[in-house]
């Protein structure tokens, strides 16, 4: 079966990136050995023909520019395809040889949806992305402002792009609220309408809350886990504690960690 076009385009815009090994100065040189650690590290074989299929499913119609990169996955921006009705895809990729193995399985290992994984570290992360699609799909069900995910295959997970006109939106700690008492009451809500659906997130923090128009959305699921999770109850009081610490030391409000708790889990 021949490549669709655009999916050549997007490989050709990657290899592009590849750039000559010609003497640079320090700080270019820097920057270039990340770019091919980046590159090295999501682009093998593998995701690449995962790749091909997010064209072949018309999920997206090419892929365009990092948004972030992080320790576990990057994180693009791309043109939908026919089946997504947006202007925009959110394309994270993530790494198959990272770090963050043992961290991975204290959240998988305990869930009772997963069950022993096998083959090391690709179907680790694997299941780490298809955690991360179910767990958005339980956070829209419960109503709750987070990326629609679109679909997943391996390690190639696509979702809704939270903007501001086009522009990423900002993160929490990048922002500067105007009305922090009502945005921690909607992050407490949206805490509350995902408990009350089996979920806690886990990795709650001004790190993983991007404001649209103001609201704020919850992101970064991967690691969120059912009740039936044994430390389910420790990641809900620490998510609790650091956003309740967060808007403490950032805009000095104060609200009680106890009765939060009692009234997310009532
Ligand atoms: N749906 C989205 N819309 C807009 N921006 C997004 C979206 N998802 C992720 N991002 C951007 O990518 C960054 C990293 O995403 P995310 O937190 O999901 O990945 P991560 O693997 O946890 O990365 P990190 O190690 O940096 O935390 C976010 O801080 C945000 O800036
Ligand atoms: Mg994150």
């Amino acid at each position: 079966m021949p490549l669709p076009s655009k999916y050549l385009m997007a490989v050709y815009y990657i290899m592009s990136r590849k750039r000559s090994k010609r003497k640079q100065p320090e700080r270019e040189e820097f920057v270039l050995h990340e770019h091919e650690k980046i590159e090295e590290g999501v682009f093998d074989k593998r995701t690449m023909l995962r790749l091909r299929r997010l064209f072949t499913h018309d999920i997206i119609s090419s892929l365009g520019f990092v948004i972030a990169t992080g320790k576990e996955a990057d994180v693009y921006l791309a043109d939908p395809g026919s089946k997504i009705s947006a202007d925009a895809v959110v394309v994270k990729i993530f790494r198959i040889e990272t770090s963050g193995f043992a961290r991975r399985m204290l959240y998988i290992t305990g869930d009772p949806r997963f069950g022993k994984i096998k083959g090391g570290m690709n179907n680790v992360v694997n299941e780490w992305c298809k955690k991360e699609y179910g767990n958005l799909k339980i956070a829209a069900l419960a109503g709750v402002y987070a990326p629609k995910p679109y679909y997943f295959n391996g390690n190639i997970l696509a979702m809704e792009f939270i903007d501001n006109n086009g522009v990423p939106a900002s993160t929490l700690k990048d922002t500067e609220l105007s009305n922090p008492t009502e945005t921690l009451s909607v992050i407490i809500s949206a805490i509350k309408k995902l408990y009350a659906k089996g979920l806690v997130h886990s990795d709650v923090s001004e790190y993983n809350i991007l404001l649209r128009g103001g609201t704020p959305y919850l992101i970064d699921f991967g690691q969120a886990v059912v009740l039936g999770h044994p430390e389910a109850s420790y990641f809900l009081q620490r998510d609790v504690e650091n956003i309740i610490a967060y808007f403490e030391k950032k805009y000095g409000i104060s609200r009680n960690i106890g009765e939060t708790l009692a009234y997310i889990t009532g």
